[in-house]
């Protein structure tokens, strides 16, 4: 819980394309015996194939599931897509919106971004929408241009559900590489989202939970979350070991 703010904690799993029947019934055994009595809420966002799997595991317990992506469309002739309405059928709280992987590998645009964020309220998800920079556009000095427009493409079309959402800082540069943010630059970038979130609206910008994401570890993760603006993470690598997940829940 961030004590000024009252935004409880928010730990997501990004699980990626990682996993199999076997493996994810000990990581989410695993999550699910060690998530009770924590500070924070969890979820772990898993491949669409495990969703069942998900929810049968997690069913009745603290921790939450969702997907990675969705689709754009509510249905049909969309081959290999999967729908907001799918996810919600296996139980999903969450899903993933405009993670960087999905901006630089699969072409979407901050139009594309805006209307999976749309899609995914309209199915009853709430989206954990990513933005972050790249290396070079950090170094060019263009961070808080980037993440802004890319912030300000979904707060453009959301109105009033502004405060139904859950923005993720992840610094390109920082996903899967071992190198962090440090908090006081997380931080930064967390105030400038914030600002922008409360510019569009004062009471439900400020209790919109923003997660820090890209190499977040049990023994980063204390300090990035005692930033004022930090409220949570969105862990990818570190989210595949039952252990390392629960003890970045636990620094919360
Ligand atoms: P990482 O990934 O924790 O492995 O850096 C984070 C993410 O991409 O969501």
């Amino acid at each position: 819980m961030n004590q000024t703010t009252m935004r409880r904690t928010l730990i997501a799993g990004n699980w990626k394309m990682n996993g199999s029947v076997a493996a994810n019934a000990v990581l989410l055994e695993g999550i699910r015996s060690g998530a009770g009595g924590l500070a924070a809420d969890l979820t772990v966002c898993v491949p669409s194939p495990y969703l069942a799997q998900a929810q049968s595991a997690l069913s009745g317990s603290v921790v939450a599931w969702g997907g990675q992506d969705l689709s754009l469309h509510a249905s049909g002739a969309y081959t290999g897509e999967v729908s907001g309405a799918m996810l919600r059928d296996f139980g999903c709280q969450f899903v993933i919106v405009g993670h960087s992987e999905r901006r630089s590998l699969h072409g979407e645009t901050d139009a594309i971004v805006a209307g999976k964020a749309l899609q995914a309220l309209a199915c009853g998800l709430t989206p954990i929408v990513c933005v972050g920079e790249t290396l070079e556009e950090r170094e060019a000095g263009h961070t808080d241009s980037v993440v802004s427009r890319q912030l300000k493409a979904v707060l453009d079309v959301l109105g009033q559900q502004l405060g139904k959402i859950v923005v993720a800082y992840e610094p390109v540069w920082a996903i899967g590489t071992g190198k962090t943010a440090t908090p006081e630059m997380a931080q930064q970038v967390h105030a400038q989202l914030r600002r922008l979130l409360v510019g569009a609206d004062a009471v439900a910008g400020s209790g919109v939970r923003l997660l820090y994401g890209g190499s977040m570890k049990p023994d980063n993760a204390r300090d990035l979350l005692a930033m004022a603006d930090i409220d949570g993470g969105l862990i990818g690598g570190a989210s595949l070991k039952a252990e390392d997940f629960l003890a970045i829940a636990r620094s919360a």
